[in-house]
Order: C-alpha cells, then structure tokens, then sequence
C-alpha cells in the first residue's frame, strides 16, 4: 500500500478534482494538497472555498503546460503524487476547436510527465512517488447495442478530437512507465455527474435549464446510451488505485448505470416535477421552472440535429477495480440525481456566477449529449 502523503492535484478548480480534493483531505487531514489550475472557463476557484483554511491545503493559479513551474512545485513542496484532472474536456467544443485540446491534453500532461521524471528519477530523491492520470472511457470507441463492455484491454479507437487528445496522453504516460520506470497509474472512467459540475454537462445543463424554463435540448433519437457515474464513487475509485493500484496499471471506474439520453432527461424532468411541485418555497425561487406551473417538465423537451460522429453506446466493465482492489459503486441512479438537483437549487448563485456572459452566448448556440 503507498503510503505518499503530498500531492499536486491538477485541474481540481473543475468538477471532478474539486470533489476529489474535498474528499481527499477529508479522508486523509494530513496530507498535503496543491491544486494547480489555470482557471479557464470550466474552473472556478470558488469551487475550493471550503478548502482553503484546511492548513495542508495550497491553491496555485498555472498553466500544465509551464514544466518549469511545475517541476519548482514538485521541488519546493516536497511533493511525490501528481494526479492529473487537468483538461479541456467537452466533446462540442473539441469538435468546434481542437487546438486548446491538443495543448492541454496531451503537450500538458507531457510537460507533467517530464517535470515528474526529472523530479522523482533525478538524483538526490528517493521514496515512492505516483503519478496518476484520469481518463475516460471515450478512449475506447463506440460499442452496439449488443456488444460487451469495455474492458482495459480494449483497443483504442477514439473518435472525437477529445477522445483521441485523452487517447494521446495515456500513450504517453504508459510509454514513461515502460521507458524510464516512472510509476504511473491510468483510472479511465465513464460519465461523471454530481455537484460543481459545469453546466454544459448534460445533467448540470439540463437542471439549470429546468428551474429557468428554458429548452432541453437531446441529440438526434435521444437514443445514444452511456454509464453514468456519481462523482464520489469515482473519488473513491481513485483513492483505491492510489492506494493499493501496481504502478503501470490501467483502471475502468464505472457507475453500474446504462441509459439513454432522453430516459435521463425524462428521469430529471420527472425528478424536478416531484421536488419543486412539492415545495412552495421552490416554486417562488424557480417561477419560471414548468413544474412551478403545475405544467410537466417533459413538454421543454426539444429534438436537435445530431453531432457529427457522435458515439452510440458507452458501457464499461469494471470486473479489474472489483476484484483487485475491492471498488463498488455506492450512489444508486436516483438517488445520485436527487442529489445532484438539490445541490443546484441550493447552489444558485454558483452556477448563476459560472454562467457568464460569453459563456452563456457560447451555450445558447450550442447542445450537450453530457460528454
Ligand atoms: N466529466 C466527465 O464526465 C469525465 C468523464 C471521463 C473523464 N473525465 C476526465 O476527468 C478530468 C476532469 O474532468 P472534469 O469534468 O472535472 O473537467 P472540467 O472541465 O470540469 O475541469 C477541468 C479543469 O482543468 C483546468 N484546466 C484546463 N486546462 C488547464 C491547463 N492547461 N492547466 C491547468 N489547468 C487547466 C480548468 O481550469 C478546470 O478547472 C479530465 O481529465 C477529463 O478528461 C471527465
């Protein structure tokens, strides 16, 4: 079991790392945390306010890229564990402007890579070191309605510039394993939702589209099927394979949850109309939500043109995480989505603030599928 105890946690004033730092300073009070995140539009570092009292706790405002800045905070803090959220990370805008993505996501966690090789392998430091790289199940392709899961040993055959961007950079950190013995670690997982989600998201989206009344958009048959997976089951996934993972091992963290599109968006439709029907409270902070009308959330449903080579089906088999190092997925479907509704509601001006202006003519232009 690796007993690292300080970290540099990349990406983490986004959705999942400021989850997965909240969660792991919880857990572990001792630890050290630096977040590294260069703020664009998807991080917001009102995300880590709780956090920053906690002593162990250190944000700084930086680029993936900087590898010499990276390889000074490696030095200075004494760190040993880099996990990597670091990312552009929707597939619309990686298919209305690849280049941000080809930067960050794979000349990014290459400059990682570097400043942790010449770090942790250069003289003068010993003890263990991990460096763990969060990816996603879009690595692996498309599936039929009918064809088993992915496992780690599916080959890769990514199709959006996203997925391949994802793809790219698992390459890279398995090719410093093999090459120079890094200690690496790969979690590739499937869609995440929970709170701090950015709301172009598929579920973040659509919540805040409920309570405004405004369109919910689904692409082509609404028909597309992918595993969903509450954000503090995947936390919990990672801190297993920080853990207790072989260096040079590959993870699939899933949600146990296959749906279509638009089953989701009626099961979030139908969520808003119980919650905010059964609340006056709700109903004068959301006036303009369908369900504050008495009128089913389900008529803002809206049939758009499809994305270009959008992928049908992602499922994910997570026989490995199971049986190696003990991972279950905890948060039933319902009960996750209950949550998650919740939290939007009481976290308005959050996503209000996130919500910007560009932002805002960006998403009025454009749909979501939730990758
Ligand atoms: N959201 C999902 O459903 C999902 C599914 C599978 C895998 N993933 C992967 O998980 C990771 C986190 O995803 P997320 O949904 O939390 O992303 P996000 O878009 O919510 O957050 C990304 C964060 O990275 C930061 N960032 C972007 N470019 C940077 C750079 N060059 N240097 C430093 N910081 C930079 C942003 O400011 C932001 O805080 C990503 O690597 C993503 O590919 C996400």
């Amino acid at each position: 079991m690796s007993q690292i105890q300080s970290w540099l946690v990349t990406g983490a004033a986004g959705c999942i790392g400021s989850n997965f730092v909240r969660y792991w300073c919880d857990q572990y009070p001792d630890n050290k945390v630096v977040v590294l995140d260069s703020l664009t539009y998807a991080g917001d570092r009102n995300s880590l306010a709780d956090l920053e009292t906690n002593p162990g706790f250190q944000f700084v405002q930086g680029d993936i890229t900087d590898h010499h800045l990276v390889e000074s905070l490696l030095r200075e803090h004494q760190l040993n564990g880099i996990v990597n959220f670091a990312a552009e990370s929707h597939v619309d805008r990686s298919i209305s402007g690849p280049g941000t993505f080809i930067s960050t996501n794979i000349v990014g966690t290459q400059r990682l890579l570097e400043a942790a090789r010449q770090v942790w392998l250069g003289d003068g430091f010993s003890g263990d070191h991990r460096f763990h790289q969060v990816s996603t199940d879009e690595v692996y392709g498309s599936l039929g309605d009918d064809d088993p899961a992915f496992t780690e040993d599916h080959s890769y055959q990514p199709s959006s510039p996203y997925a391949a961007s994802k793809a790219s950079a698992d390459h890279l950190v398995r090719s410093y394993q093999h090459t120079y013995g890094l200690h690496t670690s790969i979690s590739n997982c499937s869609n995440n939702y929970g709170p701090y989600q950015f709301p172009e998201k598929l579920i973040g989206l659509t919540i805040c589209n409920l309570v405004r009344g405004k369109a919910l958009p689904i692409y082509g048959t609404g028909k597309n099927i992918r595993d969903w997976l509450f954000v503090d089951d995947h936390c919990r996934g990672i801190d297993r394979v920080l853990r207790s993972g072989e260096p040079g091992c590959t993870y699939n963290i899933g949600g146990g949850t296959e749906l279509t599109n638009i089953e989701l968006v009626e099961r979030l439709c139908d969520l808003a109309d119980r919650l905010i029907g059964d609340s006056k409270e709700l109903q004068l902070r959301f006036p303009d939500s369908l369900a504050a009308k008495g009128v089913p959330s389900r008529s803002l449903i809206e049939f758009v043109s499809d994305r270009p080579g959008h992928d049908w089906r992602y499922a994910i088999d997570i026989s490995r995480i199971e049986r190696d190092l003990g991972y279950q997925p905890a948060t039933q479907i319902d009960a996750g989505l209950s949550l998650t509704m919740r939290w939007y509601f009481d976290n308005e001006a959050w996503w209000q603030s996130v919500m910007d202006g560009s932002y805002q003519q960006w998403i009025d232009t454009q749909y979501s599928t939730g990758d």
